[in-house]
């Protein structure tokens, strides 16, 4: 066993259900965009493990990027203000855009970033997600590309934290709860 896998309560999903899921839909975006200006853009710091091991499936040109941007909390949360602390190294005008996420939830920052980059003129928006937790949605929203449909408990693992722990696990689970209890 794992050092950190003493912390973990369940296996939400496996290292060999990621690698099946990167496979899969790697496939689909290949397929999908092999006549596209395709840029995959990478929301930091959770896209990380998911991104690289995605876009080795995706058989196509594509370039890569990354954003990072947070909501800010409090009072604006609910009108899906956000704060850019990365921005994109390049003009997105005319492209394919695929953003990359390790899990959707409510779907606020990510509204939020898809405004933005519809009002850079990007020429098509899609989002590829790990993890979707569709019970969480304040703003209606479908990701083109889902790996797994979670019910709605806290993970963490292979890019996703608990207090920006647990990020290089490479598989998903539950915590224990006295992990909680200790911080
Ligand atoms: N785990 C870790 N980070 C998160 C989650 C989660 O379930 N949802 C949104 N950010
Ligand atoms: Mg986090």
């Amino acid at each position: 066993m794992k050092n950190l896998d003493q912390d973990i309560k369940s296996v939400v999903v496996s290292k060999e259900r990621i690698e099946e899921i990167c496979q899969t839909l790697g496939e689909r975006i290949t397929k999908d965009y092999r006549d596209k200006d395709l840029i995959c853009i990478g929301l930091l710091k959770g896209c990380s493990f998911f991104m690289t091991d995605l876009l080795k499936y995706v058989d196509t040109h594509l370039e890569i990027e990354y954003m990072d941007v947070s909501s800010y909390h409090g009072s604006t949360e609910s009108t899906g203000e956000v704060k850019i602390n990365l921005d994109l190294s390049r003009s997105i005008e005319g492209k394919d855009l695929l953003i990359v996420e390790d899990i959707v939830e409510t779907g606020t920052t990510l509204n939020s970033i898809i405004d933005l980059l519809t009002y850079r003129k990007a020429k098509s928006i899609e989002i590829v997600t790990l993890l979707d937790k569709p019970n969480r949605r304040k703003i209606p929203m479908t990701p083109k590309y889902i790996g797994e449909t979670i019910p709605d408990e806290f993970v963490v693992g292979y890019g996703l934290d608990y207090n920006e722990n647990y990020r290089n696990m490479d598989y998903i689970g539950l915590l224990k709860e006295e992990v909680y209890k200790k911080s």
